[in-house]
């Protein structure tokens, strides 16, 4: 058996062949297929991209059925089990794990990049105290690009290097400053000494303390949450930032746009969104009359379904084991106790179940968040640092892929014929 598709015209009885590769047809071979000579030819209507492949990609692997993720073929379970998230952004921005000496160049790299330059900070002062973070995440990212003028220099692989050094380094840091802003306390500055997550805290939460005392367990629990959010193949702000990057701007610009399509709540929001809907339930008692609402269509339960996954995201089952541990140190959230009522009851519940609605990455992330300390406003920040690895990975291997172009889909029209101005005497 041949690896094409015979498709018959029934407009006009021809028939094509078309090469089946990895599972698809090219779009492109489908113009071929016209009912006359001045015809533009077939094309494919796929609305949110449904089932449509934008790139081929060697980063990450997600079995929806099967609840498989992995990075550069290495299983996420391993990852979060025995990597660090540096390491793991090394994996998928590089595509091999590191030598040690690889590791500890990767790591002194990113170390000497977390400050940011004084007049960014200036920046984030004219923003209102009770400015979301991700609006000021957005626009700081933004802002970079007039600061790092080589980063336009896209195809030159050093400048490229020192941009991915700077963007890892510092949207921690970012993050930590509008955390402060938000509540009228100091900026930390970095402490060089500690590891990624250890400085994060620090600088999220060092009062006048000299040296900040950072907690193991919660250093490791980020360490893991990080590791489970770093990238996820063609989710909707990976594709903005090969869209936007696909215009040759500089990565700066383009993961400005990624960020804020992450922000929306049925994306990377949603783990703020989880936490709002939890508090608006309040009690156990109060879960079969949201599911009737939800199932009436009066809302969503935010935290469940995915695009992909048709069955139990594998990052929402690793984040409930870390969650275990957290409370160990910060006390019980009790909000666990709803968010554990409300998956027993929806994954029995016949509306979620013939749908294949179960809980995703942010169903329970919010829990652990907010158990050390952070306001559901900074969730969303805390997906776009460790997803910052996987944009520029994908940014990177958009650039670098001779099959890409600029991004231009098609449309089809359903707007008025042509038709002659009418002068506005003339109007009703
Ligand atoms: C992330 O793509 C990625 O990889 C994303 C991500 C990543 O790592 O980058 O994994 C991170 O964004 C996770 C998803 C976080 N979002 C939420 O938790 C918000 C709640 N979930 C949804 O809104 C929804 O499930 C999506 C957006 C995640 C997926 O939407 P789809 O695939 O377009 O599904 P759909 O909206 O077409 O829904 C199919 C049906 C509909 O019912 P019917 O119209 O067929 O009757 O399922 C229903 C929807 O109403 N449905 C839900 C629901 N999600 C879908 N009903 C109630 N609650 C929900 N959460």
């Amino acid at each position: 058996m041949a690896d094409t598709l015979t498709v018959t015209d029934n407009r006009t009885g021809k028939q094509y062949e078309l090469p089946i590769k990895d599972g698809t047809i090219r779009a492109t071979d489908l113009r071929q297929i016209k009912t006359a000579d001045d015809d533009g030819g077939l094309a494919t209507y796929d609305p949110a991209f449904m089932n449509t492949a934008a790139c081929r990609s060697r980063i990450t692997y997600i079995d929806g059925e099967k609840g498989v993720l992995e990075y550069r073929g290495y299983p996420i379970e391993q990852l979060a089990e025995q990597s660090t998230y540096l390491e793991t952004a090394y994996l998928i921005l590089f595509g091999e794990l590191p030598t040690s000496e690889q590791l500890a160049d990767w790591t002194k790299q990113i170390t000497l990049h977390t400050m940011l330059h004084e007049n960014i900070k200036k920046l984030m002062e004219g923003f209102q105290y009770d400015a979301h973070p991700m609006g000021v995440f957005v626009s700081t990212v933004g802002a970079f690009s007039t600061f790092y003028r080589d980063a336009k220099q896209i195809f030159d692989d050093h400048s490229r290097q020192k941009q991915i050094h700077r963007l890892i380094a510092k949207v921690p840091t970012i993050a930590a400053y509008a955390f402060r802003h938000s509540i009228g306390r100091p900026y930390v500055y970095p402490d060089n000494e500690l590891s990624f997550t250890g400085n994060f805290l620090n600088m999220l939460f060092r009062m006048t303390e000299l040296k900040y005392q950072v907690n193991p367990v919660l250093e490791r629990a980020l360490e893991v949450l990080f590791i489970l959010h770093a990238d996820h193949e063609q989710n909707c702000s990976t594709s903005a930032m090969r869209g936007i990057g696909s215009s040759h701007v500089d990565p700066y610009s383009a993961m400005a746009g990624a960020a804020a399509a992450l922000y929306g709540p049925l994306h990377g929001g949603a783990n703020e969104a989880v936490l709002r809907m939890l508090k608006e339930i309040g009690t156990v008692d109060n879960i079969p009359g949201f599911i009737k609402r939800v199932k009436a269509g009066e809302g969503r339960l935010m935290g469940f379904g995915h695009r992909v996954y048709k069955s139990y995201d594998p990052r929402a089952k690793i984040i409930k084991r870390t969650a275990d541990a957290v409370f160990e140190v910060t006390g019980r959230n009790p909000l666990l106790d709803i968010a554990l009522e409300l998956e027993r009851i929806a994954l029995q519940d016949e509306y979620f179940v013939s749908r294949r609605l179960y809980p995703n990455v942010d169903f329970y992330s919010g829990l652990i968040y907010q158990a050390m300390g952070f306001p559901v406003t900074m969730f969303p920040v805390l997906f776009a640092i460790p997803r910052t690895a996987g944009w520029i990975a994908q940014w990177e291997e958009m650039l670098l892929d001779p099959e890409q172009k600029i991004a231009r889909p098609k449309q089809v029209y359903v707007g008025h014929g042509r038709r002659d101005y009418v002068p506005l005497s003339n109007r009703s």
